[in-house]
């Protein structure tokens, strides 16, 4: 028998801000693959073979470390959005790079503004640094509240499209609150940005207070991989650079990511019967009551005011199928676009109560 130690012996040796926070919980991830996983906006199909490929292939230089500035990921999503290679920076995941910008620009009691409801490990990330988290909560209509254009913060995070909601602000709108606000640094998370209409992703080359991030984990179809990728200048660049482990992606993540960047059709493809299933879905929600922001992303926000859906998710999820329940919004369920077989599964469910 291994000897334990008590449970409550860790607490003495953490500082006082860890041990306080909740911390951030993620969407369950059942092993079982008859679940129909629409609780973590992943995509429902799988990534181009030439990532397999690539990804295969590279396991014969795995004695080798990887690239520390993941120059042809660089190379290639500069080309993409058309940006200075030199102002990208890519991550293990685009949850990393957050961590790193909060580790770079915020000092303890430095505020983080950013509008409610939104991606919520921002809640978690900024007390990590000793931050001060400024919540500005969204009207109706989910545009861009005024109050970020003069709150007091050194960072402002506009989630677009934004996450639990779904909706986006036109690039315009984001394009006047970098110019108004050059005193904070602007994070435009765009983890949903090629399941929408238009991107503001070349701001973050154009705006010397602006950082971009973007993500394979969805339209590309890797979570699992793990690569985010940021464009910012070449200056902000070069300071991230600092406060990154050097070796924070992988080699098999960089080989993966390479094939998926340059296999733009496939990504597309899986964009567009994203697309036309969400249309499906949201026209299937409204039949059945439910309202529904105009969707941007890959999920949808499928809302019955003044009722818990509560009871609706755990109906759901004793027949297999697992949708996102937040405490904080219990009149919503952020169901994410399966595929047209999971949906229609869905709806079936939903129908009979
Ligand atoms: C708004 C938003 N940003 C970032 C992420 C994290 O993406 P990644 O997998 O690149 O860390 C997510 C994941 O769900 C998200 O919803």
């Amino acid at each position: 028998m291994p000897k334990t130690v008590p449970n409550t012996f860790p607490r003495a040796y953490v500082r006082p801000e860890i041990t306080a926070l909740a911390g951030y919980v993620p969407g369950e991830q059942p092993s079982d693959p008859r679940v129909a996983k629409l609780n973590t906006n992943e995509n429902p199909y799988p990534p181009s073979p030439a990532v397999r490929r690539a990804i295969s292939d590279a396991c014969e230089r795995l004695h080798l470390y990887p690239d520390p500035t993941a120059r042809e990921v660089r190379e290639r999503a500069a080309r993409l959005y058309d940006v200075d290679p030199e102002g990208v920076i890519v991550g293990n995941g685009s949850d990393e790079l957050l961590t790193l910008l909060m580790r770079a620009v915020i000092a303890p009691g430095d505020a983080v503004a950013y509008s409610t409801p939104t991606y919520s490990l921002y809640e978690t990330l900024v007390p990590l640094q000793g931050g001060v988290r400024v919540r500005v909560p969204y009207g109706p209509d989910f545009a861009i509240p005024e109050e970020l254009f003069s709150v007091d913060a050194r960072m402002v995070i506009v989630c677009n499209p934004n996450a639990p909601s779904g909706t986006s602000v036109p690039r315009r709108a984001l394009e006047r609150l970098a110019e108004a606000r050059r005193d904070v640094l602007l994070i435009v998370d765009e983890a949903y940005a090629d399941f929408a209409d238009e991107n503001a992703t070349s701001m973050g080359s154009r705006h010397p207070n602006v950082v971009v991030l973007r993500t394979l984990s969805k339209s590309y179809s890797l979570a699992g991989l793990r690569v985010g990728i940021g464009i910012t200048t070449p200056a902000l660049a070069a300071e991230l650079n600092k406060v990154k482990d050097s070796y924070n992606v992988s080699r098999l993540a960089q080989a993966g990511a390479v094939a998926a960047l340059d296999d733009q059709e496939s990504m597309l493809a899986h964009v567009a019967r994203v697309r036309a299933t969400r249309a499906r879905l949201s026209e299937g929600l409204v039949a059945l009551g439910y309202e529904l922001p105009p969707s941007q992303t890959n999920f949808v926000l499928a809302r019955r005011p003044g009722r818990s859906l509560l009871p609706v998710k755990e109906a759901l999820q004793s027949r297999g199928i697992l949708v996102r329940y937040f405490p904080e919004l219990p009149d919503a369920l952020r169901i994410t676009v399966g595929t047209d077989e999971e949906i229609d599964r869905l709806l079936a469910e939903m129908r009979t109560g």
